[in-house]
């Protein structure tokens, strides 16, 4: 196999969780590079469910290598509760979990500073996940943040921490008006969490490339999606990393010599959560339909997700930012119950029709779609194995995104468990 990045070409929640388990039995060493536990990726093996927030979704095949790379924001508490999860089912992390000492670390006052500023915001809010993801990348890019490295050396952790807290304190009290957080509140648990995490920690940057000089192949695991991008996404809401391909780089130390093919993917439909433009968006009833049949709630925060048509301009515009090479259409099975089914071509605003996707929000969301309307299925997907038995009107359907993205459709997903998907061509 190659090496790959595997991106979400919508705005998250596409079943990514799946995809990187079908495609890391294939591979050596499975990475992530950015994002915190905003993330959750849901594997259904068997009779069994596994949401992973932090750790490489590869961790559920024996003998993987997985790394959490640099450009992950880590919640040392999160982090463990899901090693000692995954442990309570039998999967263990201690021979093959790396993380790289560069990671930025989540305190309680990130989650807290995400928290308040989200209520002061009111309408205006993003929807956060309330991690504390936004806060930790601020200090980081604001060059103040503590890294792993910095909370493994009790004496730098603690000088880092009191400057930390002698600003945030400042914010939390007098923005905020709220009570400050202790020192001792934060010290010593940390450093509880750093015993535990110490023998996880790595330059996984040479764990890497070692691996590449060995031939060995990595599969990039992206978190949330293309269009919660903090470049190319939906700004302002977004999330605070780079979800597309180029992230997979800068959040690993892999350079982009090495990576040979990206994967896109998509639902056979939209969703969003959180606040922020969304043009195809059902109306309530619908949406209420399609929430029930694909089970869109969020898996970190069981948020009910907003459900909306097929935007091919959006994926137009995630193929052309990340580069994606081969495209993953998932929860083809929650459209059998569509008379009906639209797909977005383009943007109405002012009189002009966008086939291009408009980054600023003001004209997205003032914007109307263009729909072609297909004639849904009605009848069960779920049990097929090969492309051919499909419904001729999902053909249809399916050969149409294809046309309309430019970009093979070469996976098909028709269900939560491993054996629902359909290849229709290697991606390799
Ligand atoms: P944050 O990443 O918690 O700061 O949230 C920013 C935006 O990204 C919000 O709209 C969240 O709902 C969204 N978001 C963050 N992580 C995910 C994810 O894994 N799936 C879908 N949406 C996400």
């Amino acid at each position: 196999m190659p090496n790959v990045v595997l991106v979400g070409a919508q705005w998250g929640d596409e079943g990514k969780g799946k995809l990187i388990d079908v495609l890391t039995a294939q591979a050596d060493v499975i990475a992530r590079f950015q994002g915190g536990n905003n993330a959750g990726h849901t594997v259904k093996i068997g009779g069994d469910k596994f949401i992973l927030h932090l750790i490489p979704s590869g961790i559920l095949h024996k003998g993987k290598v997985c790394i959490i790379g640099n450009g992950v924001v880590v919640d040392p508490q999160a982090l463990l509760k899901e090693i000692d999860e995954l442990a309570a089912k039998g999967v263990s992390v201690d021979r093959n979990l790396f993380i790289s000492e560069a990671c930025h670390i989540i305190f309680p006052y990130h989650r807290k500073l995400d928290l308040l500023k989200e209520a002061k915001m009111g309408a205006l809010r993003i929807g956060t996940t309330g991690r504390g993801i936004g806060p930790a990348y601020m200090d980081k890019f604001s060059r103040s943040g503590i890294r792993l490295v910095d909370l493994l050396d009790r004496n730098v952790f603690k000088r880092k921490l009191e400057a930390a807290l002698a600003e945030k304190n400042q914010i939390i009290e007098k923005i905020y008006g709220e009570k400050p957080i202790s020192h001792a509140e934060i010290f010593e648990p940390y450093c509880g969490y750093a015993d535990r995490i110490r023998k996880f920690s790595a330059n996984t940057s040479v764990i890497l490339n070692e691996a590449l000089s060995q031939n060995k192949n990595i599969l990039f695991e992206g978190a949330q999606g293309t269009l919660l991008d903090i470049d190319f996404g939906t700004y302002p809401f977004v999330t605070s990393s780079n979800p597309t391909a180029g992230g997979a780089c800068t959040g690993t130390g892999v350079g982009p010599t090495h990576i040979d093919r990206v994967i896109g993917v998509a639902k056979a439909y939209t969703t969003r959560v959180g606040e922020g433009p969304f043009p195809t968006e059902f109306d309530e009833k619908l949406a209420a339909r399609v929430r029930e049949e694909g089970g869109e709630y969020g898996a970190t925060t069981g948020r009910p997700r907003r459900c909306g048509w097929f935007d091919a301009v959006m994926l137009k515009h995630s193929i052309d930012v990340n580069g994606i090479d081969s495209i993953a259409i998932t929860k083809l099975d929650v459209m059998d119950i569509l008379p009906k089914i639209k797909v977005c071509t383009g943007y109405k605003h002012n009189g002009t029709v966008y086939k291009t996707f408009p980054l600023n929000i003001d004209v997205l969301s003032a914007s109307e779609p263009v729909y072609e309307e297909f004639d849904g299925w009605l009848s069960s997907t779920k049990e097929i194995k090969r492309y051919d038995d499909l419904p001729a009107n999902a053909k249809r359907y399916l050969a149409r995104l294809e046309g309309l993205m430019g970009v093979k459709i070469k996976m098909i997903s028709v269900g939560a468990d491993r054996g629902e998907t359909l290849s229709l061509e290697s991606i390799f």
